[in-house]
């Protein structure tokens, strides 16, 4: 089985760094949720985001001195995040792991975390449901 602990050790800070990096160099070019991104603050989102994963998968606590509970959903409510831009982000995280975590099994269980945590973060229904 994949643990965090696996994926930290796999990954290291350097890997989480690599890949908030790679995955920003994406957000930025996407015209549906790119726009969302504070734009004279990407160092800063990108800074957040991998504090955040550090803290996650690492139990880093930088994150939580700066930031507090990540309280995830109640920072996403500004953002209108429907299924449209729910499979945006993990389309691009998708593409940032493949191009930065070379284990397979690593990256899948990385984007098991991330679709699951994306979908949590829906705050817009769909037409229909
Ligand atoms: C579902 C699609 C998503 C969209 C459209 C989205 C969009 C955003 C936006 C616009 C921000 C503000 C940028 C900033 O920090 O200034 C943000 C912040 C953040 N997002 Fe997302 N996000 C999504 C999914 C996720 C997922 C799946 C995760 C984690 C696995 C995540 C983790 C974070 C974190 C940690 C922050 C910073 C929170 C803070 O400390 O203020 N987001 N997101």
């Amino acid at each position: 089985m994949i643990t965090e602990e696996l994926i930290f050790a796999t990954l290291g800070e350097k890997g989480f760094e690599q890949l908030t990096k790679a995955f920003y160099r994406r957000v930025r070019e996407d015209e549906l949720i790119g726009p969302m991104y504070p734009d004279q603050d990407w160092a800063g989102a990108e800074e957040r985001l991998r504090e955040f994963l550090l803290f996650r998968f690492g139990a880093v606590t930088r994150y939580l001195e700066k930031r507090g509970h990540p309280r995830l959903r109640a920072r996403h409510m500004p953002f209108r995040i429907g299924i449209a831009e729910r499979d945006r982000w993990v389309l691009l995280m998708g593409e940032a792991t493949e191009e930065v975590v070379a284990d397979a099994g690593v990256r899948d269980a990385l984007m098991e975390f991330f679709a699951q945590v994306a979908d949590f973060l829906r705050n817009t229904p769909e037409e229909g449901e």
